[in-house]
C-alpha cells in the first residue's frame, strides 16, 4: 500500500495536497468543493480585517503555460472565514486546516494574528508575507529587518501553530540570510513560494490584465524550477522542526514528486487547480502514487529531501 499521507507540526494529513492561497477558497462554496475533493487539506484565501474587492476586472489570465493575476487579495474579510474554520473544528474535528491572512498594516496584522490566538481556532495559521499585487505594499519578505521586527513582535503573544508564506527568492545570499532570520522563530513551515511577483504577459500589443497596466504575479509551469530551488534551498538551511510547503508549477505527480524530493512536506496546486477544478487533486494524487509504487517508495517520507546530486 502507497500512503501520500503527511505530517506539519503536530497536525497530521490524509494527503499531501491542498489547494494554494487564492484559488478555490475564496467563500464556503468554493472551500466545501476542496473538502469534498482528495485534497488532505485547505487553506481560505488570505484575509484582511475588512471585506476587500480587490484590484479591477480583468485580474486573471491563463496562458499556455501558466497564468498571470492581480487580484489584489479580494476577500471577505477576517471574521467570516474564521467563522467558517470555527464551525468545520466542531463538524469535522478530525481535519485541521489552514487560516491565511495579513493585515494592509503592521499594526492589522498584529490585530489580526491577536484575534487569532484570542480565539478557539486550532489549525495552522499561514501569514501571508508575500502578495506582490496590491499597489503601493511591498512583499514583505523582500524586506528582511521588517520581516525580523515583525516576527520578533508576533511571537511574543502568538502561541498557536504559524506559517510563512513567502516569495521567491534569486540568490543564494538571500537564501542564507533569510533562512537565518527564519531560524530565530519557532515557525512551525514556510511555504514556498508565491507567484513570481510583478511579470507581464502581452497579447498582440496590450496587456491582458487591467491593474498595475498589466503587471502581475505570475503562476504555474514558468515558476516550477524557481520553486524548487527555494524548496530545496530552504530545506537545506532550516531547522528540521520548520516544516516545508511546496507551491508552484505542480500540473502532474512527477512535478509534486520532485518537490517532495527537495524537502517538501505539503504540496500546493493554484494555477491548475484553477484550470482543471477540484478534480486535479485525485490526478495530480494517483499520478504521484504511481511513480512511488515504480520506485518502491512507500510512503513520503522515504524519499522527501532525498535530492541526489552529481
Ligand atoms: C492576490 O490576491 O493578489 C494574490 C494573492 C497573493 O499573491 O498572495
Amino acid at each position: 500500500m502507497v500512503s501520500t499521507k503527511t505530517k506539519i507540526g503536530n497536525y497530521e494529513f490524509e494527503n499531501c495536497f491542498m489547494n494554494a492561497a487564492g484559488v478555490c477558497c475564496y467563500d464556503r462554496e468554493e472551500l466545501e468543493k476542496v473538502i469534498n475533493s482528495d485534497a488532505g487539506s485547505f487553506v481560505t484565501k488570505t484575509a484582511t480585517l475588512n471585506i476587500r474587492e480587490g484590484n479591477p476586472l480583468p485580474r486573471y489570465y491563463d496562458t499556455d503555460l501558466g497564468c498571470i493575476n492581480s487580484m489584489g487579495l479580494p476577500n471577505l474579510g477576517f471574521e467570516y472565514y474564521l467563522d467558517y474554520l470555527l464551525e468545520l473544528q466542531k463538524t469535522m474535528p478530525k481535519r485541521a486546516f489552514f487560516f491565511s491572512l495579513v493585515g494592509l498594516s503592521q499594526e492589522e496584522t498584529h490585530t489580526l494574528l491577536k484575534r487569532v490566538q484570542e480565539s478557539d481556532f486550532n489549525g495552522l495559521t499561514e501569514l501571508n508575507l508575500s502578495c506582490p499585487n496590491v499597489p503601493g505594499k511591498p512583499q514583505i519578505a523582500y524586506d528582511l529587518e521588517t520581516t525580523e521586527k515583525l516576527l520578533a513582535e508576533i511571537f511574543v503573544y502568538f502561541k498557536k501553530p504559524l506559517g510563512i508564506k513567502l516569495p521567491p527568492y534569486f540568490d543564494m545570499v538571500h537564501f542564507d540570510q533569510a533562512a537565518a532570520v527564519f531560524n530565530k522563530f519557532p515557525l512551525t513551515f514556510i511555504n514556498c513560494v508565491n507567484s513570481i511577483g510583478n511579470g507581464l504577459v502581452i497579447n498582440d500589443e496590450t496587456v491582458v490584465i487591467k491593474p498595475k497596466n498589466g503587471f502581475g504575479g505570475i503562476g504555474g509551469e514558468y515558476v516550477k524550477p524557481t520553486a524548487l530551488a527555494n524548496v530545496h534551498a530552504f530545506y537545506q538551511r532550516l531547522n528540521s522542526n520548520i516544516k516545508i510547503i511546496g507551491t508552484g508549477g505542480v500540473l502532474t505527480g512527477r512535478d509534486a514528486f520532485e518537490h517532495i524530493l527537495c524537502g517538501a512536506s505539503m504540496v500546493q496546486i493554484g494555477t491548475t487547480l484553477h484550470k482543471e477544478g477540484p478534480g486535479a487533486f485525485r490526478r495530480i494524487t494517483e499520478e504521484l502514487k504511481v511513480l512511488m509504487r515504480e520506485k518502491g517508495y512507500k510512503t513520503i517520507e522515504d524519499f522527501r529531501g532525498k535530492l541526489k546530486y552529481l
